[in-house]
């Protein structure tokens, strides 16, 4: 079964085809980042235009590349949420389109559903259930995966995303939108134990987490740092930041894990590609002899072809949609 999937919720316009949740026939994507970079972070107007201005040749591209035409479609799929609510309304609105005029089913997925399924691209053997951490620019949870269709929230951030928090500690450090991968190269000239920096804990919700007050912390001392005349150790600033937020992340995905009793999970996101996150993942596990998945970097940011999958998935469990279909900012992975 072939699947056009169309994924447009932030910066990226994608379009993919994908074959029977597994494999990627096309996947192209229209990054928007250049443009935002401008103005050191996503201008949700801005976005959107881009989008509608990409998406029409994007989806000729994806059909193109995988040998497509509207008859070897089976099915339509989109991000519906969550999102930048104009992103997501121009790859929503344009999904509809296609499949109301090729007559194919319309199948709604969860943006964060499908990061999770970007691994059942990559690891052809990885099937429910398992945990997930997903990790992202909007998002950062720990999922139990019961079933493709079938995701429970066990933990999530209070407030900021980890990925939202690494653009705005890359931001006062100077270094370019989207920060999490130059912040990433300069945490790697360090070995850090310079800052000494927040760690967040939740009352009665042990495996919910903030990232905000880390944030705050690392913005004040930067401003504290440049209004004394002091020099910032940048390169230690970004080591000790990413050890933070790893050590947010890592113990409780493995408390999650202990809780479930699962010997399987995986990463998922953007933030995913963070080279001391994945390092401080595969320790964890090694150490209590979980299986880890970790997404090859191409597919740890928003793609098209993570949708095609977990569309799949959605269309076989039955859950397509009518033309009226909403799009939402927000909406649990659950529901
Ligand atoms: O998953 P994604 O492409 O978009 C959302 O669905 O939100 O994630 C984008 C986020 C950005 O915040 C970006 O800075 C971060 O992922 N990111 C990283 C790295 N590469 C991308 N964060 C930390 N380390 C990286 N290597």
């Amino acid at each position: 079964m072939k699947i056009l999937a169309f994924e447009s919720s932030c910066d990226e316009t994608a379009v993919a085809v994908v074959e029977d949740g597994r494999r990627i026939l096309s996947d192209a994507i229209a990054s928007q980042a250049d443009m935002h970079a401008l103005y050191g972070g996503v201008v949700p107007e801005i976005a959107s235009r881009k989008h509608v201005e990409a998406i029409a040749a994007l989806t000729e591209r994806a059909l193109k590349d995988a040998g497509c035409g509207k008859d070897d479609i089976d099915a339509v799929a989109v991000t519906y949420a969550p999102g930048l609510i104009g992103a997501v309304l121009v790859g929503l609105s344009f999904a509809k389109s296609v499949a109301f005029a090729w007559g194919k089913p319309l199948v709604p997925v969860h943006h964060i559903r499908g990061h999770i399924a970007a691994n059942y691209l990559a690891f052809p053997a990885l099937e429910p259930p398992f945990l997930a951490l997903a990790i992202s620019g909007g998002n950062t949870l720990i999922a139990d995966v019961r079933d493709y269709t079938d995701l429970r929230i066990l933990g999530a951030t209070r407030d900021d995303a980890a990925g939202e928090c690494f653009d705005k500690v890359a931001r006062v450090l100077g270094l370019p939108y989207p920060g999490g991968k130059p912040l990433d190269d300069l945490a790697q000239q360090s070995h850090g134990g310079v800052y000494t920096l927040p760690h967040a804990h939740v009352d009665s919700a042990e495996l919910d987490m903030s990232f905000s007050g880390l944030k705050t912390a690392v913005v004040n001392l930067a401003h504290h740092a440049e209004q004394t005349d002091h020099p910032l150790d940048r390169a230690a600033l970004a080591w000790d930041f990413t050890n933070a937020v790893s050590r947010e992340l890592v113990p409780r995905a493995m408390k999650a894990l202990a809780l479930t009793g699962y010997k399987t999970m995986c990463a998922a996101g953007g933030v995913a590609a963070n080279s001391m996150i994945r390092a401080d993942l595969k320790a964890a596990c090694e150490k209590v002899g979980c299986k880890l998945y970790l997404p090859p970097l191409s597919l740890c940011g928003d793609n098209g072809a993570m949708i095609g999958a977990q569309g799949y998935y959605e269309f076989r469990a039955g859950h397509t949609a009518d033309m009226d279909l909403n799009a939402y900012a927000t909406r649990d992975i659950d529901t």
